[in-house]
């Protein structure tokens, strides 16, 4: 009998990645996800990649009845929780479309995970969880003040389960603060696919250097740091992935467990860094100006990846041209997405 591992979200961007790195371990993933962000198309691509398509249960993660249904007839040990929304510009103008799907998304599932007595949880939490630092690299143990709806949306989650760790015995929760995901599948199959113009760096470079969009407008020149651009703690999807894999497996050798674990790669990388990095991953002009400083930006941080490394046995190993190649490759090899 399969023993799966659901993954809400497994169509998005790092959960498509996360269902690689867990077949490759010998986990067969199991997708719960309603597409509002991403293709059914993935699992092509995953089935190319890994041998075997996952299975894609599509619905909703706040739909109590289906998740009755799922943990009801298919066998599954834990859940990995990427359900989510992640615009945070979005989250300011409509915060309780945020706090619906990302607070009570994850409180339905973690209300139907107790019902079923499935109690191992690896949650996708954020860097966003300490607002603007007062120093980096960044531990655990730093304060949180989350500067918007999204980020609140992550921490109130993080703490909703940590009660929900303290009420009874036998649960086992890794709360992942990821850094700045970037890069691709190395097969260029699959990788991230924003509908619309990208808010984030790594696929407007991309788009730029594809020929999709003119220009990267570089969003401040004149902070406090070497080159005057923002800084960042840029983290390879691959790797990322495979710190869920540690996660849960560590969390799964454990009698109980709560764990709150940076998965950044300990340096931080400017903005006119990553556009050097990508030109010579692609072997293109990437045409850019300096503009404004963004509203709500944070000048500089990175994480202090230590813990991930102590107790998870994780670290992150790509380098920024490798997060470049790989985005390079799926860009350049799927122009229009999926
Ligand atoms: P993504 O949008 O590519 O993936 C999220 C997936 O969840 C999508 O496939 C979407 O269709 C699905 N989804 C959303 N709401 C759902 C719901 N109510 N029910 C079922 N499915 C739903 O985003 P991603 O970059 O892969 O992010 C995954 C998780 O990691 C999110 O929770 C995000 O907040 C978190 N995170 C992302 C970043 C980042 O920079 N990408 C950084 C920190 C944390
Ligand atoms: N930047 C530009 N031009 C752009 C886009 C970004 O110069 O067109 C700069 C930003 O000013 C910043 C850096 O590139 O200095 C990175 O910006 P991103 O938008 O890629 O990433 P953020 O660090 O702002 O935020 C991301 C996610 C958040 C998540 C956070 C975790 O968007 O959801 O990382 O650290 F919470």
């Amino acid at each position: 009998m399969k023993n799966y591992v659901l993954v809400t979200g497994g169509a998005g961007y790092i959960g498509s990645h996360t269902c690689v790195a867990l077949a490759a371990a010998g986990y067969t993933p199991l997708i719960l996800d309603n597409l509002c962000n991403s293709s059914a198309k993935v699992l092509d691509r995953l089935a190319t990649i890994s041998g075997a398509a996952p299975r894609l249960i599509e619905g909703d993660v706040r739909d109590r009845a289906l998740l009755d249904r799922v943990f009801a007839q298919e066998p599954v040990q834990a859940v990995i929780h990427f359900a989510g929304l992640k615009a945070v510009g979005d989250s300011v103008v409509d915060p309780l479309l945020y706090y619906d799907n990302n607070v009570n998304g994850s409180l339905v599932l973690a209300a139907a995970m107790r019902a079923a007595g499935v109690r191992t949880l690896i949650f996708s939490s954020s860097a966003t969880v300490y607002g603007e630092p007062d120093e980096s690299p960044i531990p655990e143990s730093a304060p949180t003040r989350p500067a918007n709806p999204y980020g609140r949306s992550k921490l109130m989650v993080e703490e909703c389960l940590g009660d929900l760790y303290r009420s009874e015995p036998g649960w086992r929760i890794a709360l992942l603060r990821y850094f700045n995901p970037v890069g691709a599948h190395e097969s260029g199959l699959i990788g991230e696919h924003p509908q619309g113009k990208p808010n984030n760096l790594m696929p407007f470079v991309s788009q730029v250097a594809v020929g999709t969009r003119p220009e990267l407008v570089v969003h401040g020149g004149d902070y406090p740091t070497p080159d005057g651009t923002g800084v960042r703690d840029y983290v390879h999807v691959m790797d990322l992935a495979e710190g869920h894999v540690a996660a849960l497996r560590h969390a799964l050798a454990q009698p109980q467990a709560l764990l709150t674990v940076n998965l950044g790669t300990g340096r931080g990388c400017s903005v006119l860094e990553v556009v050097q990095a990508f030109e010579r991953a692609s072997g293109r002009p990437v045409p850019r100006t300096i503009g404004p400083r963004r509203p709500g930006d944070v000048p500089a941080y990175w994480g202090d990846p230590a813990a991930a490394a102590e107790v998870l046995g994780w670290q992150a190993r790509r380098t920024l041209d490798q997060m470049c190649a790989d985005s390079w490759r799926w860009q350049s090899g799927n122009p229009e997405g999926y």
